[in-house]
């Protein structure tokens, strides 16, 4: 009996790169990117994040040079965050015009004109002194959480400043039940129906977050997210997430982090259809940096075979530390 051959071979579209590239599915670009920054106030700051190699602290002014080297590069979206002067119970400097990310929003703007996209996040963790993503309240006694309801109100008033500000899109981090409604419906009020909203609809209690909380200098004083944000068991959870946020109004959805959860990506992409947006966090970006320093990975390939993977699984828009460093690579150099 002759060994029998196989009449079917996929190996013949992968013969060559021309055709490798002919019926390639996922080509990531430079626009699928947006680049997260820290702004914080002062002048001339650049304090490089030890754990983030590349990635740097801010003042309104190097923020524009940042800007605009990544722009050179075909990175036209950034998402900011701020990194107040002072902090208090209920994260009140978030609100105020003179704020950072108002600041930076206006310097950006008066700099860029609309070249670029600007999305701010929204949350007060990076603004209370205890670190929270909200108001505490006593749910027991001696038992302090997130004031769902008290928080709401809080975060309306911050994305209106952040649109009057100039911001192009607002981006709410800290998983409080009805915050897309709320902010809906507070920027309809204020003039900024054509406001879209881009909800961390999809935002898991993840030890990924390491490096951003000594970053944007925001980590919980006590206890942990656990209450807000999602137990990473669970998936169907992440549906009924992103079901609410579709029906209060929510533009774009967004799963974070990325890696650990390319399963809750395509998911959500299969069943809403919607823009989907996956947040390839610090401690991902983090682990890349130390392999590669090690000598251990090849940084390029792995950067690139990874934020693949991510649109590959259904996420069109990707927050990426490596954006630079991608786009780059991607312009072949
Ligand atoms: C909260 C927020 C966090 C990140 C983005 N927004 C931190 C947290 O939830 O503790 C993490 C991003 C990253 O790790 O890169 N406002």
């Amino acid at each position: 009996m002759p060994t029998p051959l196989p009449a079917v071979r996929p190996r013949r579209l992968r013969s060559s790169p021309l055709l490798r590239q002919l019926v390639r599915e996922t080509e990531l670009r430079p626009s699928d990117f947006v680049l997260p920054l820290f702004v914080r106030p002062g002048t001339g700051i650049r304090n490089e994040i030890a754990s983030m190699p590349g990635n740097y602290q801010l003042s309104p002014d190097t923020l524009l040079d940042e800007i605009g080297s990544a722009k050179d590069l075909g990175i036209r979206s950034f998402m900011l965050f701020g990194i107040p002067a002072r902090k208090d119970p209920e994260g009140r400097v978030a609100l105020e015009s003179d704020g950072i990310v108002q600041t930076a929003l206006r310097a950006v703007r008066k700099a860029f004109g609309h070249e670029v996209y600007l999305l701010a996040d929204e949350c007060l963790c990076e603004y209370t002194d205890h670190g929270h993503c909200g108001v505490l309240h006593e749910v027991r006694p001696g038992v302090p959480d997130v004031d769902n309801d008290a928080t709401l109100p809080l975060l309306v008033e911050q994305c209106v400043s952040h649109a009057r500000s100039g911001a192009d899109m607002v981006a709410p981090s800290g998983m409080t039940d009805g915050m897309v409604a709320a902010i809906r419906a507070g920027l309809d009020a204020a003039g900024f129906a054509a406001m879209p909203i881009m909800s961390y609809s999809a935002k898991y209690a993840s030890g990924f977050y390491g490096p951003f909380r000594d970053a944007a200098e925001s980590p919980p004083q006590f206890g942990d997210r656990n209450t807000y944000q999602m137990d990473p068991a669970n998936s169907d959870e992440a549906m009924r997430e992103v079901a609410l946020d579709v029906a209060e109004g929510a533009d774009i959805v967004m799963v974070k982090p990325a890696l650990s959860y390319l399963d809750i990506i395509r998911r959500v992409k299969d069943r809403f259809g919607l823009p989907v947006a996956a947040y390839n966090v610090s401690g991902e970006f983090a682990m890349v940096k130390a392999a590669a320093r090690n000598g251990w990975i090849d940084e390029r390939r792995v950067t690139l075979e990874i934020l693949t993977s991510i649109k590959r699984a259904g996420a069109g828009i990707i927050l990426t530390y490596h954006a630079k460093d991608a786009a780059r690579w991607l312009a072949g150099g």
